[in-house]
């Protein structure tokens, strides 16, 4: 057991709880969040907003609602006006609007009692208590899908209508209902459809040069200095990339990777810590995948992870995968095949997804043709092959 971390500063800024102070990449939206509500700061309870965020998995939605309700409660506090951002997942209320108006009336009134009482109820108290003490609320209803899926148009009605109605009261409940596309919200009918749908702010899938980024910033706040290399941040990036720009994921893998490097005491986390982080993620590396490999594609694949084992690189050139390809044939002693079939044999561990090919501009030397392992160890992957060369050997 090592005594001190030499690896991580702060292990809580890569909880998946964690609000990151600055969120990069998503600056524009954070900005056009906060003018829809610079009405509603201006002057308090003359309109209510309705707004939808959507994205995909990881595209950092829950982060830009929760930074957005942290950045709007303490600009309300400033003008003195009683605001309250409420983040809700439905999902963890069964998206039950009953249970969900529940959570939100007990930040009001502690203990409030779960019984006698419908969500039309629930919601008018509600009202009335935010009339009774001048205060506000912003409602987040995080994974609306499962709302929608619970309760369909009504409670969606119910939330959006009840306050339309009470005439010369003031506009005290905003939403913000964040779902992953439109088209849950196809099911509902076409008046509550029109009630939501004016304020959209989509987020794009992260590029991998975007992902970097959000990957250096959270390195910053969790690692020690120096102690993740940014070949190690640019396989985490290509990695949560090819998983759909998910963020998440890289901030996972990110952990993981470095809870291996901590575990075996190194002073960094190496690119090989990610690969055995993302082969722990998912043990997609099937066995049979690899012993249904031909022998030099094998042989090939062996010469790569020894390549990578020794090394802390990320790429290998098809050149040195050449070279180290040799080497294991002449271990092995049989006859290395040529050029032009090793290359197939890498286009077939490209398919399989074993492998990652692509090109860079190689300066003087024209294009270079540069080979990744995405998702397996390379100390996994030597093992294994090992083991199954020998069986075929005997
Ligand atoms: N632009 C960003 N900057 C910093 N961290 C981000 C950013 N986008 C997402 N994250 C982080 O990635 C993870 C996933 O984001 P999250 O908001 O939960 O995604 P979603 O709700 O869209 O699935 C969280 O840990 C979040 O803090
Ligand atoms: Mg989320």
């Amino acid at each position: 057991m090592p005594l001190h971390h030499r690896i991580f500063r702060d292990e809580t800024k890569l909880d998946i709880n964690f609000i990151p102070y600055r969120l990069p990449h998503r600056s524009r939206e954070l900005n056009l969040l906060m003018e829809f509500f610079s009405f509603a700061l201006q002057f308090p309870g003359k309109m209510s907003q309705r707004i939808m965020i959507t994205g995909n998995v990881g595209s950092g939605k829950t982060a830009l609602s929760q930074r957005f309700g942290a950045d709007i409660t303490r600009e309300a506090n400033k003008r003195g006006i009683n605001l309250c951002y409420i983040h809700v997942n439905c999902r963890e209320y069964r998206g039950s609007l009953f249970l969900i108006l529940h959570h939100v009336i007990s930040v009001f009134h502690p203990n409030f009692p779960k019984r006698g009482y419908s969500a039309e109820e629930l919601l008018r108290m509600l009202l009335k208590t935010l009339d009774d003490k001048s205060a506000f609320v912003i409602l987040t209803l995080d994974e609306f899908e499962s709302l929608v899926d619970r309760e369909g148009s009504e409670a969606v009605y119910k939330l959006t209508r009840l306050q339309e109605i009470r005439q010369s009261k003031p506009q005290t409940l905003s939403l913000i209902c964040i779902l992953r596309n439109l088209k849950v919200i196809e099911q509902l009918d076409a008046s509550t459809r029109s009630t939501l749908q004016s304020n959209i702010i989509n987020l794009e899938n992260y590029s991998k040069q975007q992902l970097i980024d959000i990957l250096n910033d959270r390195v910053s706040l969790a690692f020690k200095p120096s102690t993740v290399s940014e070949d190690t941040i640019g396989l985490i990036a290509e990695l949560s990339f090819s998983e759909g720009g998910n963020a998440r994921f890289g901030i996972e893998l990110l952990w993981r990777a470095g809870k291996y490097a901590d575990a075996e005491d190194l002073n960094i986390v190496a690119p090989e810590c990610a690969r055995k982080a993302v082969s722990s993620i998912y043990p997609i590396m099937r066995k049979s995948d690899l012993s249904l490999l031909s022998v030099h594609e094998k042989l090939f694949l062996l010469a790569l992870a020894r390549f990578f084992e020794k090394s802390q690189k990320v790429y290998v050139s098809f050149t040195e995968a050449e070279q180290a390809y040799a080497v294991a044939c002449e271990e092995f002693i049989v006859q290395p095949h040529s050029h032009t079939q090793l290359w197939k044999y890498l286009q077939n561990l490209s398919n399989l997804n074993i492998v990652k090919t692509e090109s860079s501009t190689g300066g003087s030397r024209g294009r270079v043709t540069l080979i990744s392992l995405l998702r397996i160890s390379a100390h996994e992957l030597k093992k294994e092959l090992s083991a199954l060369l020998e069986k075929e050997e005997a």
